[in-house]
Parts: structure tokens; C-alpha cells; sequence
């Protein structure tokens, strides 16, 4: 039953599936709406349905990841950041009684609904933060625009201290991956920190995943895929070929915190592997 719905859901456009959503969605949608609106720093939340950006905890999983933001990526409140694949502002709104009001969050998003919406919930409220669109294609999000690999992030040489891809590149094509570790390279001054997520492939994670709830059964030279015909549903990546292309861009050490998605056995951060590139 999972598998049929699974493919009917994936069988829409991706306008389609956020349609679906939120028809789905349609009855608890409505429950939280009489019960009231949750609102965190002033900033009002997307309701269960509006979100298509990830499962969990909303706010939870952005104040997780803003601990891991500080505590593996050394973010401070004087750092000026940008959110490569900013959503529904998950990772933002946690940050907007934390960054100091003289620094500046940059967000971009290739889905525009997205992007204005966090205009009107967050920079409305905090002139600091922006979002901005990308013109973008992808299977899973935006059935029109560019592709990732040709995409010049629209900001200057040396602009930010900090910058993120959070379940991004677990989205993305190999060379989409390999032009977003370059251009993050160029915006990020010397110094600076960039934390990605991934479904990285190592021995371990090969071997536990077959049997978890994230097999990823196609393979195409060093990229995995869990949907033949949606690659950008899910991607996972041979975790050397990121070393190699995280050098390749002109990052110099690539510190790798393994998630357990997998299943695997021993420590684990988040769902998703973190690495941080310095
Ligand atoms: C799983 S969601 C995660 C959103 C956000 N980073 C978060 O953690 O809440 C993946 C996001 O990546 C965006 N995305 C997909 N391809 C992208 C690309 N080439 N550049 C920037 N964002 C992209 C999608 O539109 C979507 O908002």
C-alpha cells in the first residue's frame, strides 16, 4: 500500500504533491486553525500541511540544528549567514532572537510560494533576514528553470561567515553538488564554515540501509537513487566522492558526523549525515 502511494505521489508534479498535501493534510490543518495559530518570536508557523520541507517537529528540528549550527559549524551571533535551500524558513526562525540585528541571514529557494511566505512571516519582522528565489529546476520541487549545476549564487566573493544546505543536496545531481560546494567556497569568507547534510555511502551504511526504511536500490556510477524516475526524491552520494569534490572546491578539511538514517551501529547525529567543510 505504501509502495502504490508512494509512486502515485511521485507520479505528480511537484506543485501537484504540495496540492495533495494540503488536501490531505486538509481536516488537522483546520483543527489547528480554530484551535490557534502557534507562533514562535512573533513569527507565525506553517500549518502541517503548508509543509513540505520535511517530516518532525517544525520548530524542534530547527533549534536542533541551530545547537549543530554552533556547536560542529562555530556559528555566532556576529556572523553574517546564508541558508542554501531556505524552505519554509525552518533553520531561520530559530536564528532571529539569536543573530545579532547588524548581521544578515540570506536565505534563496527555487520554490517561490516558499520564498514569499518566509518574506511575509520573518523579513516583515526581521529586516535582517532575506529570501530570495532561484529560478531553478529539480523533480521533486520545481518543474521549471535552470539547472543547479550552471547556478551562480547571487552574492558577492567573501559575504558570509557561516552558510548551511540543510536536506538539500540529499535532492541534487552530482554536478548541482559539485557547483554548490564551489560557489559556497566563493561566498564564504577564509575562515568560514559550511555545514551540508547528505545520505552518505560508505561500507556501513551500503550494507544496514538495504534493509531500512531508506534503500536506495539504482545506482549510477557514484550517485544512489531511492526513485528511478524522481531522481531528486532522495539522493545519496559515495561519501569519498564529496571529499574529493569538497577539495576540488577549495575546501581544506571535511569533517564528517555520520546520522542514522542508515541504521547504522555506533554514534550518530541528526537523521541525516553532517558534514561541516572548513
Ligand atoms: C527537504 S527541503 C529542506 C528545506 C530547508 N533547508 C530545511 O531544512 O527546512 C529541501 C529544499 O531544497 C530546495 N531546493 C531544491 N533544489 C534546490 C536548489 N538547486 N537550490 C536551492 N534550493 C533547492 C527545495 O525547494 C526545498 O525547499
Amino acid at each position: 500500500m505504501k509502495k502504490y502511494l508512494r509512486s502515485f505521489f511521485y507520479a505528480l508534479s511537484p506543485q501537484g504533491r504540495r496540492l495533495f498535501r494540503r488536501f490531505v493534510y486538509f481536516p488537522l490543518d483546520t483543527y489547528f486553525k480554530l484551535r490557534g495559530k502557534i507562533f514562535y518570536n512573533g513569527i507565525e508557523l506553517p500549518l502541517p500541511g503548508e509543509i513540505f520541507t520535511g517530516g518532525g517537529d517544525f520548530l524542534k528540528n530547527g533549534f536542533i540544528f541551530k545547537k549543530y549550527f554552533i556547536e560542529l559549524g562555530k556559528l555566532s551571533k556576529n556572523n553574517d549567514v546564508l541558508d542554501v535551500g531556505s524552505g519554509l524558513g525552518r533553520m531561520a526562525i530559530p536564528l532571529t532572537d539569536f543573530l545579532d540585528e547588524n548581521n544578515k541571514y540570506e536565505g534563496f529557494d527555487i520554490v517561490r510560494t516558499a520564498v514569499i511566505d518566509c518574506q511575509n512571516r520573518i523579513s516583515s519582522k526581521f529586516p535582517n533576514f532575506s529570501f530570495q528565489h532561484a529560478s531553478l529546476e529539480n523533480d521533486l520541487y520545481s518543474s521549471k528553470g535552470k539547472s543547479a549545476q550552471e547556478y551562480v549564487f547571487p552574492f558577492e566573493k567573501n559575504t558570509f561567515d557561516f552558510a548551511w544546505a540543510t536536506s538539500v543536496f540529499t535532492h541534487l545531481e552530482p554536478d548541482g553538488v559539485m557547483n554548490y560546494l564551489s560557489e559556497a567556497r566563493r561566498v564564504i569568507r577564509p575562515g568560514g564554515r559550511f555545514l551540508a547534510t547528505f545520505f552518505l555511502m560508505d561500507e556501513e551504511s551500503k550494507k544496514c540501509s538495504l534493509n531500512s526504511q531508506y534503500p536506495f536500490k539504482f545506482k549510477i556510477k557514484n550517485t544512489w537513487y531511492m526513485d528511478k524516475n524522481t531522481k531528486g526524491a532522495n539522493v545519496a552520494f559515495d561519501s569519498k566522492i564529496i571529499i574529493d569534490w569538497a577539495k576540488d572546491a577549495g575546501w581544506k578539511t571535511t569533517n564528517v558526523y555520520f546520522g542514522r538514517w542508515s541504521g547504522r551501529s555506533g554514534e550518530t547525529t541528526d537523521f541525516q549525515d553532517i558534514i561541516v567543510f572548513h
